[in-house]
């Protein structure tokens, strides 16, 4: 869960950051920094960018993953994009279809990041908790907020 003084403090982070650079890797840098600083349930946070039919890990903070090309379809974030929904798990325990990072990871947050000229998946913001629950439609509602800034700044790769 994302207060109001939270959602206010990250975002404007996010916009001061955004304002002195404008490639999309330090683009996607400085707003998964920015996350991992303001949120301490976020234990993960990372970009996947949507290459054809692979999702391919870019920026990210917290402990390295073996999962840095994903098959659409595969895991919490293949189903993202197989689905082409959000997706907000409470405990990864409960799922069949999960790619394990980390086994303190008990909840799970996919946002897909969408060209907004034509809603196309361009990748997705992706982020871990250790708690059961951690994330919640507030959550949601700021990663679409800062997948929406970061958006024009990422290339087509497929
Ligand atoms: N848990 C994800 C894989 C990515 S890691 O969490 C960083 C999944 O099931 O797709």
């Amino acid at each position: 869960m994302v207060t109001e003084g939270q959602r206010a403090a990250v975002l404007s982070e996010i916009d001061r950051e955004l304002a002195a650079v404008s490639g999309a890797e330090s683009s996607m840098d400085a707003a998964m920094r920015t996350i991992a600083r303001q949120l301490p349930h976020y234990n993960w946070v990372g970009v996947y960018l949507l290459n054809g039919d692979t999702l391919e890990l870019g920026p990210y903070v917290g402990a390295a993953t073996d999962h840095t090309r994903i098959p659409v379809g595969r895991g919490v974030c293949g189903t993202a994009v197989a689905e082409d929904a959000n997706q907000v798990i409470d405990d990864v325990r409960t799922l069949d279809n999960y790619l394990a990072c980390s086994v303190e990871t008990r909840s799970e947050i996919v946002v897909l990041i969408r060209d907004s000229r034509d809603g196309s998946i361009l990748g997705q913001i992706d982020a871990d908790g250790h708690a059961v629950g951690a994330f919640d439609a507030s959550d949601e509602a700021l990663l679409e907020e800062i997948a929406a800034r970061l958006a024009p700044r990422l290339g087509r790769a497929s």
